[in-house]
């Protein structure tokens, strides 16, 4: 705590300076510039790391203990859907990959094996990681090419549901069965009945009944990226589940799709939102209506009453017009004793109120131009960026967000297209949509922003390292929507 003081008390101090470095460091992209230190953003900002002090921490606390994992990627075949054989690549030889899972403290160890043909990385999504362990090809490391092998070694600081995937060729190694879900267990787990994983994605597949081989087309790329023709979880079409009548589950979902977005309706059962993007919300909330986008996961408290037995839950998708079924409860056996607990909800939510008047230290616009490899690039300031010609693209360097201060950015999507926008290294709160102020009680790490909708967010970055921002529909990602904001 003393030393982030110190820090920010620096960093205050030289603030003036800092902003006249940002500006030269960064000509290319000045237009989306609004540093001026004659607006009354100092005393805010001020005031609203005042209001984030201590909401999560700044270092990992190790417990000396090492969890230890291989993984692998590889062309594997698993029967999926129908039972027929499907061709995938996969982590450990299963999709979805493995779900990896250690307790706060510990420390995650993963001996990565690529057996692909292709060269990879793991991307460990939502985990504030060192930065040289965060899985960005030509940024973080170099990609891990067929035959190599790279150990990933980080210590969790934030508790909570996170997931893995490739950062290289991601909208065709995500697709072809890339992803695993890594659970950082609380220090001190609550007494669920149980716990369960969904993991949603969908597919999209030939006549031949195999994954459709061309990846990025002008379709995918005109629209929000490839969405599939058969939906699943955990890689079942209209999946159930059996829960016993009685039972507290917590139910943690992820949305592993390239480019659809879920929004399940539970209204059904006796269901509360208690986490996204990993990190407890500050009070249960309503899950109902919640746009789960790519990227974003959203952990669920569900109980299913004593006198539920015999009965059958059905949990539909209502985020486009044509709702489906998305999985089902089915309630049998002998009734359990729910246990009796409080909801967890974290100490302390920033309000970050009042705020609209502070402009943003950052601004991405958001657009497509013609041109590019695939016909079509998605830009963020009209740049492009892919992790193949290395650094930060057209953009030239990273933008800047200074280190431990509180910072607004703001995406402006001038685009009629989705762009769930996702920062690596950091959580970032929602203040506004279209300027209108929202409050939600929870951090996040990937927000959906609509056609032509401007979004502002807090965030107080408190990891060093240049990080991706960049939108998680892959797609849109792999043809330039992409770019780095260095935090120091
Ligand atoms: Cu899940 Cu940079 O992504
Ligand atoms: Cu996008």
């Amino acid at each position: 705590m003393d030393r982030r003081r110190k820090r920010s008390a620096a960093a205050g101090r030289a603030a003036s300076i800092l902003a006249g470095v940002f500006l030269a460091a960064h000509a290319a992209h000045a237009e989306s510039l609004h540093v001026d230190d004659a607006h009354p953003g100092p005393t805010i900002e001020a005031a609203m790391l005042r209001e984030f002090d201590g909401a999560y921490p700044t270092e990992a606390s190790p417990s000396g203990v090492v969890r230890e994992f291989a993984l692998t990627a590889a062309p594997s075949v698993v029967p999926l859907f129908d039972g027929r054989p499907l061709e995938v690549w996969a982590y450990n030889g299963q999709v979805p990959g493995p779900t990896l899972r250690i307790r706060l403290g510990e420390t995650l160890r993963v001996k990565f094996t690529n057996r692909l043909a292709h060269p990879t990385t793991v991307h460990w999504h939502g985990v504030r990681v060192p930065n040289g362990m965060d899985g960005v090809p030509g940024v973080t490391q170099p990609p891990v090419r067929p035959g190599e092998t790279f150990v990933y070694e980080f210590t969790p600081k934030d508790a909570g549901t996170f997931w893995f995937h490739p950062h290289l060729r991601a909208s065709e190694q995500v697709e072809r069965g890339l992803f695993g879900v890594l659970i950082v267990e609380d220090a001190k787990p609550l007494p669920y009945s149980r716990e369960m994983v969904w993991v949603l994605d969908d597919w999209l597949l030939g006549k031949d009944g195999a994954i459709s081989p061309q990846f990025n087309t002008r379709h995918d790329l005109a629209h929000d990226g490839r969405w599939g023709n058969v939906i699943t979880v955990n890689g079942d079409e209209q999946a159930t589940f059996t829960a016993r009548p009685g039972e507290r589950i917590r139910l943690r979902l992820v949305n592993v799709a390239n480019g659809r977005v879920f929004a399940p309706d539970f209204s059904g059962l006796d269901a509360k939102a208690i986490a996204v993007d990993g990190m407890s919300s500050a009070k249960p909330f309503d899950p109902n209506g919640f746009e789960l986008a790519p990227g974003n996961r959203l952990d669920l408290d569900v109980t299913f009453p004593e006198a539920s037995g015999g009965k059958q839950f059905v949990v539909s998708d209502r985020f486009t017009r044509s709702v489906f079924r998305l999985a089902s409860f089915d309630v049998r056996g002998a009734t359990a004793q729910a246990p009796a607990f409080p909801a967890p909800a974290t100490a302390h939510i920033p309000d970050w109120t009042g705020t609209e008047t502070v402009p943003p230290r950052l601004e991405f616009k958001l657009n497509a131009r013609r041109g590019g490899p695939f016909g079509i690039q998605w830009t963020l300031n009209g740049l492009a960026m892919d992790h193949d010609h290395g650094g930060a693209g057209e953009h030239g360097a990273p933008y800047t967000l200074p280190l431990a201060r509180w910072s607004k950015v703001r995406f402006t999507n001038e685009s009629s297209r989705l762009h769930p926008m996702h920062l690596h290294g950091m959580f970032f709160k929602l203040l506004s949509r279209n300027g209108r102020p929202v409050s939600e009680p929870h951090w996040r790490d990937t927000v959906l922003v609509h056609a032509r909708e401007t979004v502002d967010v807090g965030v107080v970055p408190e990891d060093e390292g240049r990080w991706m921002a960049h939108c998680h529909i892959l797609e849109h990602a792999e043809s330039g929507m992409m770019t780095l904001i260095e935090v120091r």
